[in-house]
């Protein structure tokens, strides 16, 4: 048994609020957790705080026109607040940019520094002549090599996906100037991974075979399969932690060195505050530490992280990792950038009082093992068929039979029959099950068991039918309202981890002290409620969604992924005006496309058979990268008719067909949205 747990949950970057992707991967599953452990009386610190340095900060406040300071004071209020109503408990919440962490950070980099940890490297990137800056990868755009994609970033194409590197770009330019980076010269200190490999072959892949997660194991074997190589840990960039040693001048550590190190400092600030000593948390190997993180961060908290802990040679190693999958939206992958989220700050304000609601749909569902979505559709099944019909359910019967009844006194049991000790029974195994689950990272599971308390308080009742003996047995209806209470009240106390606002409510509605029931008094089957006791005033514990609500936060995405795309654009400028007589000279038609074939040895082109009113004739379009030939038949589309031929690869093409691009680049038709317009008709 570890003596006290340090529960750490992935820094947040300050570029951005939070969503439902972060919730249900990282802060979800770590808030259940500690929660549960503080319930078993465990000495527990979950840390977090914003992490909020990096170029994705520098570069969100350069687009917005404001200061790196502004852009992360900014989101660090949303985010705490958000957190916060959420009940998301940290034990502490630091920031990065405070200056404990940015002398622990420097410490750390010290510590290693002079115990000779680190490579010196000089190598060549990409700097801009004009700023006279060093660019970070994400400070480059182009052309994609790939896709040819006009706005690339230098280290990932957002239209293709593929990753890259910037020196690979077609014309790039410095997004600081627009002038095109040249190749300079430059020092930086690399943590050799490559020396540590046999540290995490045998830590890890032997040590942690049968207790990690199957994706967290299996993407660090593949790392290390892979080959570790150096990795530089400081950059050329002004905003960050300035590298603490001679010769560093004009430069910071990198993102993912300074970050993590923040759980340290988050830890100081915190036993600060409560007089404790913060040592303990980190460097006695009587602590469990663990990370919550998304799938995302695995290689920096199973193989970097611990790589700098090892070399510091003062800290402990984490004991777990359990990285989720991601969650999708939707159907569609969740994207800040492409406002494709539902953003914890809007359900806040849109769903007040239903913390709960999403807390347990995003535990019922999490991404665990495998990439999840979550849908608008399955959050209304979830809280109308389960919590409202089998939880909010079974309370409010007991509650309203009981005030009826007994005029909210609790009744005292008579002689238990078989099916009373059953229930009784089964309730006093879930606080092991339940735990069992939560210690093991399942939360799926624990919100399951969970639910099933309820769903057997509802069949309980349903099979005793209470409001039915009530005249003819009075004395049988006392020992099974006695019974149902007592299942109420185990579910105060072991919803708490994954409802915490249900369980507050509903301790209430039964006045109950908070803290004079714990996990162990519902396993060794004592009475939870005394006879006589006199429970509280009831209310719905959950209410109904209706697919209004529903229909109104499917609206909300699209509109606000619209919007965004629209912001986004880079539109080319405007030509000079034309007279009426220049577009009069151009017929514009209606067009059928009849049949579809790629054009053989080229990537964009596809040969078109139209049909304009009785003509049909061909035209050749470079949509081939965009539509498949099958789904283009029976398309109307406009098309510049009187334009005069021009022979392609052979081909003689009669027109051409009018295209926009949609928000990834990708070539969408212009054209009649209604399916009556007849071809041939013109477009005026
Ligand atoms: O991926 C992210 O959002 C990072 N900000 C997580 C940092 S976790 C830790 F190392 F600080
Ligand atoms: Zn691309």
């Amino acid at each position: 048994m570890p003596k006290r747990y340090t529960v750490t949950a992935a820094l947040p970057y300050t570029n951005g609020p939070i969503h439902i992707g972060h919730l249900a991967g990282v802060y979800i599953p770590a808030d259940i957790y500690s929660r549960y452990l503080r319930r078993q009386g465990k000495d527990v610190a979950f840390i977090c705080g914003s992490d909020e340095h990096g170029v994705a900060i520098a570069l969100k406040a350069k687009k917005e026109g404001k200061t790196p300071q502004q852009i992360i004071d900014q989101y660090d209020q949303v985010i705490r607040e958000s957190f916060e109503s959420f009940g998301i408990a940290f034990d502490h919440y630091s920031r990065t940019s405070r200056k404990i962490h940015h002398e622990t950070a420097q410490e750390f980099f010290k510590i290693l520094y002079d115990k000779g940890v680190f490579e010196e490297k000089i190598s060549e990137q990409l700097f801009d002549p004009e700023v006279e800056q060093f660019l970070a990868d994400r400070f480059v755009t182009g052309i994609c090599p790939v896709c040819q994609y006009s706005s690339a970033y230098g280290d990932q194409c957002e239209s293709c996906g593929s990753s890259l590197s910037a020196t690979e770009l077609i014309q790039p330019k410095s997004t600081l100037s627009g002038a095109e980076p040249i190749l300079k010269k430059t020092k930086h200190w690399y943590l050799p991974l490559n020396q540590f490999e046999g540290f995490i072959k045998e830590w890890i892949l032997e040590e942690h075979q049968n207790d990690w997660k199957p994706n967290v194991y299996g993407q660090v074997k593949s790392w290390v399969t892979n080959g570790l190589q150096p990795r530089a840990v400081t950059r050329d960039l002004d905003w960050g932690i300035s590298v603490p040693v001679a010769g560093a001048e004009g430069k910071v550590l990198y993102v993912w060195f300074d970050a993590p190190i923040g759980y340290i400092s988050s830890t100081k600030e915190w036993a600060k505050k409560k007089g404790l000593d913060w040592k303990p948390y980190w460097c006695d190997q009587d602590t469990q530490l663990v990370h919550f993180i998304g799938k995302d961060n695995i290689v920096f908290h199973c193989i970097i992280f611990p790589v700098m802990l090892k070399a510091s040679e003062q800290y402990i190693l984490p004991e777990n990792v359990p990285a989720n999958e991601f969650l999708n939206l939707e159907g569609q992958k969740i994207s800040t950038s492409k406002n494709w989220a539902v953003w914890l700050h809007h359900y806040l304000k849109d769903f007040p009082d239903q913390q709960d609601v999403l807390r347990y749909v995003l535990t019922a569902n999490g991404p665990e093992t495998k990439d999840n979505d979550f849908t608008w559709e399955e959050f209304q099944a979830r809280n109308n068929n389960e919590l409202v019909a089998i939880f909010g359910n079974f309370i409010n019967r007991v509650m309203v039979l009981s005030h009826k009844y007994y005029d909210g006194f609790v009744p005292k049991s008579g002689e238990l029959l078989k099916e009373d000790l059953d229930v009784l029974e089964r309730m006093a195994e879930l606080p092991k099950k339940i735990g069992y689950s939560i210690e093991n990272y399942r939360f799926r599971e624990a919100s399951q068991t969970l639910i099933g308390l309820a769903r057997l308080g509802n069949k309980y009742l349903a099979d005793a039918e209470p409001w039915k003996l009530i005249k003819k047995n009075p004395e049988r209806v006392k020992t099974i309202m006695n019974t149902a209470l007592q299942i109420s009240s185990g579910l105060s106390i072991l919803s708490e981890p994954i409802l915490p606002f249900t369980a507050e409510k509903l301790k209430r509605m039964m006045n109950l002290d908070p803290e004079t029931l714990s996990w162990d008094t519902i396993g060794a089957k004592k009475v939870l409620l005394e006879p006589q006791h006199l429970l509280g005033k009831t209310s719905l514990l959950f209410q109904q969604i209706d697919d209004s609500q529903m229909d109104a936060q499917r609206e909300k995405l699209k509109k606000s992924a619209l919007d965004n795309n629209f912001e986004k654009k880079d539109f080319s400028p405007l030509k000079p005006k034309t007279s009426h007589t220049n577009f009069d000279a151009l017929d514009l038609r209606v067009a059928e496309i009849i049949s579809a074939k790629k054009v053989k040895k080229t990537k964009k082109l596809m040969e078109l058979t139209v049909r304009l009113g009785e003509e049909e004739r061909t035209v050749v379009s470079g949509i081939a990268k965009d539509f498949e030939a099958e789904e283009l038949i029976g398309k109307k589309v406009t098309l510049l008719a009187n334009l005069k031929p021009r022979t392609l690869k052979g081909i003689d093409s009669q027109g051409m067909i009018l295209l926009g691009e949609n928000s990834n680049g990708n070539f969408v038709f212009v054209g009649p949205e209604d399916k009556t317009t007849v071809s041939g008709t013109s477009i005026k």
